[in-house]
């Protein structure tokens, strides 16, 4: 029986979340070595990375068997849809992150939509669809805007929000006829479009136990001012204050406490991260979707956030002693801004040379995402998302000054961020 303080620890995923999670085991005084698999180019500097994609669940148990590794942490959602957690505890490997059944709260919007109805949580009024033919005629007597929605995973793209009838019946064409999404979109749900602003809202579940992680925004668009086709998110920052005190606790009795309820009520032994994305309307909060994986780039603010240490918090879900964790979350702000390859999220260059002109100062941290590293040490882009920059200060002012100062010392041709992370906020404060 390995001690809690000796923790060989497998961190599973390629992203800027990954690099994060990397470099919270490193600090942790309950890991005795951690490795990735696959990493990227930082992560390869920080740790050993093994070439396992995560998508090869035999491939993977098999690494954590030879490697001898005693936890697991999942990064992102496919190898979570896929079942490696429902593999590994086979072996009887710790892992962090929900199996199959509680995955399918992010791979089936359906799914979702019909347990939030269930249980009556706040939610967007949502109609499934398996076929063409009646989709389209009940676009006839909709509203517009109106929110077209593939059921599966489709790596954050299968939402298209329609301003008219004929955006509406092409979006539909698109996911079931065409499949651009692939097998994601053999069913849709046509969605009551929301009006409010956007807030995520982390939850360490285990059980009926969670806990809630400090509040955070991310920027979902690719433009300044939010414009433009949505990403996988360009910034964040933390605390959200968007979410007050009596929000908070709206949110928690009304979602956050039923959607935990709820899950368990059904059967699912959910341990992993509950990640609801929520609209304020004006009829309070709603929630737009159900993730079972850390944010990104919301990690890269909400892991530098905490005082608790991230690794104690997980390995207490995935064991079941959540209860006994007190979470407690530094003062100050956090905020991240995404650089990304010109093109993104469409197409991008790749292989660009990276330079990084001065190293991170005191809570500055360079978090890489799609990069690698040439044998020679050099780092190259290999990604859309390729860094998220975050610093932390006393005022989100001062994070994003820090922040900014620093994304202007990390180089590389194609480099696009937006410039306005946090704006929303600063003036709501000022
Ligand atoms: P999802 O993949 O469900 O997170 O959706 C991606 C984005 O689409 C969300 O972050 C929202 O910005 C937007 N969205 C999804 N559902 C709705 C809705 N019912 N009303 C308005 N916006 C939505
Ligand atoms: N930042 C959005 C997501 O992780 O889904």
């Amino acid at each position: 029986m390995t001690k809690d303080n000796e923790l060989n620890v497998l961190v599973v995923g390629s992203g800027g979340r990954e690099h994060t999670l990397v470099k919270s085991c490193i600090a942790s005084p309950m890991v005795k070595r951690v490795i990735a698999a696959p990493g990227n180019g930082g992560i390869a500097q920080d740790c050993a990375c093994f070439s396992t994609s995560p998508e090869d669940i035999p491939g993977l148990v098999a690494l954590a068997q030879s490697e001898q590794i005693d936890f697991v942490i999942v990064g992102p959602e496919v190898p979570l849809s896929l079942g490696l957690v429902d593999e590994l505890e086979k072996y009887n490997i710790v892992a962090f992150g929900p199996k199959a059944d509680g995955a399918r709260l992010e791979a089936s919007k359906i799914f979702t939509k019909e347990l939030l109805l269930k249980y009556k949580i706040p939610t967007g009024a949502a109609t499934p669809f398996d076929q063409v033919e009646p989709a389209l005629n009940y676009l006839q007597t909709a509203a517009f805007p109106i929110v077209i929605k593939a059921d599966g995973l489709a790596a954050g793209k299968g939402v298209i929000i329609a301003a008219s009838l004929r955006e509406a019946e092409e979006a539909i064409r698109s996911i079931m006829e065409t499949r651009t999404f692939g097998d994601s979109g053999s069913q849709i749900l046509i969605e009551e479009c929301l009006a409010g602003e956007e807030t995520s809202f982390h939850l360490v579940v285990s059980g009926r136990d969670f806990v809630i992680l400090p509040t955070s925004q991310d920027h979902k668009r690719i433009g300044d001012n939010d414009t433009g086709p949505n990403t996988g998110g360009m910034g964040a920052y933390s605390p959200a204050e968007l979410v007050d005190e009596d929000l908070l606790q709206i949110i928690t009795e009304t979602i956050a406490k039923p959607s935990v309820e709820a899950i368990a009520d059904e059967g699912i032994d959910f341990r992993g991260v509950l990640y609801i994305g929520l609209m304020v309307t004006k009829d309070g909060p709603k929630v737009i979707e159900f993730n079972t994986r850390f944010g990104d780039p919301e990690t890269q603010v909400l892991l530098p956030r905490l005082a608790t240490d991230p690794v104690k918090l997980m390995h207490s879900a995935a064991t079941g002693v959540l209860s006994s964790i007190n979470l407690a979350a530094k003062p100050g702000y956090a905020l991240c801004i995404v650089l990304a390859s010109q093109g993104y999220p469409l197409s991008y260059p790749k292989g660009e040379t990276v330079t990084i002109t001065a190293p991170p100062g005191p809570n500055e941290f360079i978090f890489h995402a799609g990069t690698k590293q040439e044998e020679d040490g050099s780092i190259l882009t290999n990604g859309g998302r390729v860094f998220g920059i975050t610093a932390l200060a006393s005022s989100l002012e001062e994070a994003a000054q820090k922040a900014y100062a620093l994304a202007e010392k990390v180089s590389f041709p194609s480099k696009y961020l937006r410039s306005d992370i946090g704006a929303k906020q600063l003036k709501r404060i000022s």
